[in-house]
């Protein structure tokens, strides 16, 4: 497990980049957390860590954005809209066993319908006032590839 405790969302995003660069094709990340805790900022930073020029939008109502272009493809899905289930009718295997990076936002929603490895990170605001930009991202690996993988980030 490793801990980030940031201070604003440049900080977010930053993080993200700096794990993409450590990445590998089929990798699956679960984003977890309260809303507005910085999941999509970190997408944006991973984004660029892609190389992913396309601007990085909330897919909320889409569900699965994809990316082409950067040095994986990118899926990112926001699956909030499935607190109430259906999420074994979507078809995200194929994403997960696609080859490109697989992120998956309220991922905690779907937890029937995901592969067994996965690097898991959670966001929270422990200062609830709206207008702090202080987070703690907590990142967990479930086996070797991710715990490698996150032994190479710095704190
Ligand atoms: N340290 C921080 N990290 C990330 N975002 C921050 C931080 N501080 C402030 N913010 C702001 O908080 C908001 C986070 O929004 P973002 O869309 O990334 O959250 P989210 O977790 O994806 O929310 P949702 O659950 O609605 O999808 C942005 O407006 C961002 O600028
Ligand atoms: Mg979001």
């Amino acid at each position: 497990m490793k801990i980030f405790n940031v201070n604003n969302a440049q900080e977010t995003k930053q993080i993200g980049t700096q794990l993409a660069y450590l990445l590998s094709a089929g990798d699956l990340l679960l984003l977890d957390g309260d809303l507005g805790a910085g999941k999509t900022t970190f997408t944006k930073g991973l984004a660029i860590g892609l190389g992913v020029t396309r601007t990085i939008k909330s897919p909320t109502f889409t569900i699965i954005r994809e990316y082409q272009g950067g040095k994986f493809p990118l899926y990112h899905m926001d699956v909030y809209r499935l607190e109430n289930g259906g999420g074994n009718e979507l078809g995200l295997e194929e994403y997960f066993m696609s080859g490109g990076i697989s992120v998956v936002e309220w991922s905690n929603f779907i937890s029937d319908v995901l592969p067994k490895n996965y690097l898991k990170i959670s966001f929270s605001r422990d200062d609830k006032h709206l207008d702090s930009t202080t987070r703690t991202i907590t990142m967990e690996a479930t086996n070797n590839h991710y715990q490698h993988i996150l032994e190479q980030l710095d704190e």
